[in-house]
């Protein structure tokens, strides 16, 4: 008979023991005991019979006869009790105890190797006449193993437990010495060793105990992990020696020290020679140290160090400089790129403002470099009434010399007949001053292309040659009337042209036309009118009262004239002027003719000045004669002959009276009035232009 009971075996955890599982969880507590038949009383013939005990495994089954009466016999070969474990006979018995006869098993327990056992009872019929033999009891009983004193097992595999053993009814527990680890194994340990991680920038790792031998069956893993942008080298010192196990172990198939560097293989090294230094390249290492139960390794030390990650040189660059120059570039240097004087910075086609760049932790430069082209200052401003000629250098590119010039002889500049003008480092055009703002042409005043002189001796009035008075405008405001050009947007006529004679008030505007750029009046209305901005009569002129005083005005234009030979200013009156009497000056006009017709072709007159004090005299006597005739102020002067004959009329109202200094011509006066036109004894009337030069320069600077 036999009872198993299943019981929860709880786990005993303490401080020396690793955790351990134990190999059987339920453990049955086991015994029973047998009895032949009829015991206690005599046992039957021919029996055959048999038992078969067990205990549960991790047991062996102990068997102890309380109580054992067979028929002895030698060898017990009529009856027996046979004990078996497995083909082997552990004990044959018979007979009495304390008998001489047959084989008593005494009080001795009887142990299987094994949890289980076999007993065979068997008796013969044979026996002569009824015996007294009472058969056997016995009781048996499960008996705990101590594995741990066990020999080791023939399979090579070491002994049980590779350290420390423990036995534990039915099983046996392994753990580790401090320090150590057990396996999953459950047998073997591992040295807790390296385990570290290493961010510093130098260090050095050893294996454990160095210079002692390394400790057996350990794993020992060290990570160093340095800052990105940096590589870690290992240097490797004598005395070096793992474990090889001959020239078979390539692999280090025992002992070996692994390092492993991310998306690379694996290096194994084993042996008795230093590997010395090992640049990984990589910010990223790991060493794992393993050593198996047997042998010997006297270990290993290594110093590691750290360098910043290096980019390649970023080379030269032609017209620029890299900054700074150093003979390596490490991680987090910069450089700077700047182009030589007249250079530009250029990157994919566009120009940049500045490069920098910095070598990254992958060894890469941030950008790559730009290139330095030849700035250029792009094309020259077009100059009004000039032009641009390029001198030396190529598209405008920096160093070029231009020139600029004014169309002579209408324009020019106020110094020299051209300047020139170089493509400076700043991409602007500048003249040797260092002044980037283009020259002026100013329109040449008072050089007529065409001269009189040759043509006309005589003094009278004559047709003008074309280009003779290129300043002379034809005015149509209803009635003619003359004017001058005095600038490229201002003509200087008479005030009384640009009043209504009956209203006396100002002309509309449209209905101002002027004429400029021919001697024939029917050419002249075939050219379109110069389209006018502003009238400005002085503002003291008095149209109501008919004085002449202040008979100035200007008209400004609302575009400019392009001069050429048949359109040109005349000057304005030079500082000083001078009117000295019986210097001839000229008037021209589209009124001036011998007979009493109007002329459809300019004409002119040479006529001297007059002495004021004459002048007011003869306008006196003609006071005498007519209460309307105005007096002589000093803003008006005389010109003409005493005899009469040659004088400026009515259609030549507001053109100039021109005098001749310096090979220039410049509006001394201005048609104004007369009394008749030629009379003998008076004189023609100009306004006296030097008194208004100030106004005028003021009107046009303010308009
Ligand atoms: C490696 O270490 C040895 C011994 O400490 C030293 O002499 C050698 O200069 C080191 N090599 C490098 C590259 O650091
Ligand atoms: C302009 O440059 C040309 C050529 O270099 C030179 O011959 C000339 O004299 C210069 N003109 C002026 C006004 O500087």
């Amino acid at each position: 008979m036999s009872w198993i009971y299943p019981i929860i075996w709880l786990l005993c955890a303490c401080d020396c023991w690793s955790t351990v599982i134990p190999r059987r969880s339920i453990m049955p507590v086991l015994h029973g005991e047998l009895e032949s038949p009829l015991y206690p009383r005599p046992y039957p013939d021919s029996l055959s019979e048999q038992w078969y005990l067990s205990v549960p495994a991790g047991y062996q089954l102990q068997l102890t006869f309380t109580h054992l009466d067979v028929e002895p016999s030698a060898d017990c070969y009529y009856d027996s009790v046979t004990v078996m474990y497995e083909q082997k006979v552990l004990g044959k018995f018979c007979g009495q105890e304390n008998s001489a006869e047959g084989r008593h098993p005494g009080r001795q327990p009887i142990l299987s190797p094994g949890n289980h056992l076999r007993v065979i009872f068997h008796t013969d019929d044979s026996n002569a006449g009824p015996h007294q033999h009472i058969g056997f009891s016995a009781f048996y009983q499960a008996i705990d193993i101590d594995e741990c004193s066990l020999p080791d097992p023939d399979d090579g595999s070491g002994p049980l437990c590779s350290q420390i053993c423990h036995n534990t009814l039915g099983s046996y527990l392994c753990s580790c010495r401090h320090g150590y680890e057990l396996r999953p194994d459950q047998r073997t340990c591992i040295l807790h060793c390296g385990g570290g991680l290493y961010t510093e920038a130098e260090g050095v790792l050893t294996s454990p105990g160095y210079p002692l031998p390394s400790p057996l069956g350990m794993s020992c893993q060290y990570h160093i992990s340095v800052e990105l942008g940096f590589t870690v080298t290992l240097n490797f010192t004598e005395p070096f020696h793992i474990e090889d196990t001959g020239p078979d172990d390539s692999n280090c198939l025992h002992h070996w020290l692994q390092v492993s560097i991310p998306e690379r293989e694996p290096m194994r090294l084993c042996g008795d020679e230093s590997p010395g230094v090992i640049p990984t390249q990589s910010n990223s290492v790991q060493l794992e140290y393993r050593t198996d139960s047997t042998g010997l390794s006297r270990g290993w030390k290594v110093h590691y160090t750290t360098q910043r990650v290096q980019c390649e040189s970023p080379g030269k660059i032609s017209n620029g400089k890299v900054t700074p120059s150093f003979p390596q570039y490490l991680y987090r240097d910069y450089i700077h790129v700047r182009c030589d004087t007249g250079y530009k910075l250029m990157m994919g086609g566009k120009e940049i403002q500045s490069y920098f760049s910095v070598c990254q932790s992958d060894g890469q430069w941030l950008i790559p470099l730009p290139e330095c082209h030849l700035i250029d200052c792009g094309d020259p401003s077009p100059l009004l009434n000039g032009g641009v000629s390029f001198l030396s250098g190529t598209k405008n590119q920096y160093h070029s010399v231009i020139e600029y010039h004014c169309n002579e002889p209408f324009y020019s500049l106020v110094d020299g007949v051209s300047v020139n003008y170089t493509c400076a480092a700043d991409r602007k055009w500048k003249d040797h001053r260092n002044n980037y703002i283009i020259p002026k042409c100013f329109p040449v005043c008072g050089h007529p292309t065409a001269s009189t002189m040759k043509l006309q001796r005589i003094l009278g009035g004559a047709t003008a040659p074309a280009g003779a008075f290129p300043w002379q405008v034809f005015l149509h405001t209803g009635s003619r009337g003359g004017a001058a050009v005095v600038g490229d947007q201002w003509l200087l006529t008479a005030a009384h042209n640009l009043f209504d004679g009956r209203s006396n008030s100002l002309i509309p505007m449209d209905r101002v036309k002027a004429y400029v750029g021919d001697i024939d009046i029917q050419k002249l209305l075939r050219f379109q009118p110069l389209s006018i901005a502003s009238l400005h009569p002085h503002p003291n002129y008095n149209s109501k009262e008919i004085s002449y005083n202040h008979d100035i005005a200007l008209i400004k234009l609302q575009q400019p004239i392009t001069f050429n030979h048949n359109v040109m200013p005349l000057c304005l009156p030079p500082k000083g002027a001078k009117y000295t009497t019986g210097t001839v000056g000229f008037v021209s006009g589209f009124g001036l003719t011998e007979s009493d017709t109007i002329s459809n072709i300019l004409k002119y007159l040479r006529l001297p000045l007059v002495d004021h004090t004459v002048c007011g005299a003869s306008i006196d006597s003609q006071r005498k004669l007519s209460s309307d005739v105005p007096s002589l102020t000093d803003n008006m002067f005389c010109a003409g002959f005493p005899e009469g004959g040659r004088d400026t009329c009515s259609g030549d109202s507001g053109g100039a009276f021109a005098l001749r200094e310096n090979d220039q011509y410049w509006a001394a006066g201005i048609v104004s009035w007369g009394i008749n036109c030629g009379v003998q004894g008076t004189y023609g009337i100009y306004t006296r232009v030097e008194n208004y030069v100030d106004w005028i320069k003021k009107t046009m600077e303010q308009n």
